[in-house]
């Protein structure tokens, strides 16, 4: 079955059956308009801001400037863009490490609870097999351990972030 499929403008249309989602398009960061750009740095410093703030990402210009230095070459921030072209949610697929990493992945408050973060976890494996790994690792807190589980993730190892919190690394073979 096929998930997605290319687009002209190098975007993504989605064509999974997921409740409420049609015409729902996944969009690589560089590629969406600035007001869409602005609108992701608003969410991802509102969702993760804490995280980014010990990096001294603190406003949404340089959170802008951030995410396309660090997302490119091969590395992507894919964005989810709804049927009106506003931001529904993202996720980073780091493949900077010579693995397939994934993180930020957020959907936006209004709009959880919709399915629409299967989408994106599915996508990240396509991406990654794409790329030749049968196998995907991402970084979580531990409340959301049974969330990944729900996916087929186990835990792999345990670390501290820069705050001193705990980290975990669950991995799936895709
Ligand atoms: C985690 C998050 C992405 C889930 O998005 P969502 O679109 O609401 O999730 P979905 O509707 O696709 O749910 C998928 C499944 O996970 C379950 N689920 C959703 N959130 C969950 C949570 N916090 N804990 C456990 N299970 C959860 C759903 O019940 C659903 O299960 P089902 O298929 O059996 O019904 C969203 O809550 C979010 O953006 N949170 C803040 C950012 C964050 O924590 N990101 C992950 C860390 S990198």
């Amino acid at each position: 079955m096929s998930l997605c499929k290319w687009t002209a403008s190098g975007g993504m249309v989605c064509s999974i059956p997921v409740t409420n989602i049609r015409k729902c398009r996944l969009v690589v960061f560089q590629q969406i308009t600035q007001h869409q750009q602005a609108q992701t740095a608003y969410w991802l410093l509102h969702i993760f801001g804490n995280d980014f703030k010990t990096q001294g990402i603190q406003t949404i210009p340089e959170m802008i400037s951030f995410i396309k230095e660090q997302w490119q070459n091969g590395d992507s921030f894919y964005v989810f863009i709804a049927p009106n072209e506003n931001v529904l949610g993202g996720i980073g697929i780091d493949l900077s490490h010579n693995e397939p990493f994934l993180s930020n992945m957020f959907i936006i408050p209004s709009m959880r609870k919709h399915g629409y973060s299967k989408i994106l976890m599915k996508y990240a494996e396509i991406h990654s097999r794409r790329f030749g790994f049968n196998y995907i690792k991402l970084w979580c807190e531990p409340k959301l351990v049974n969330y990944y589980k729900k996916f087929g993730y186990d835990f792999v190892s345990k670390n501290v972030n820069g705050k001193g919190e705990p980290i975990l690394i669950l991995s799936k073979k895709i």
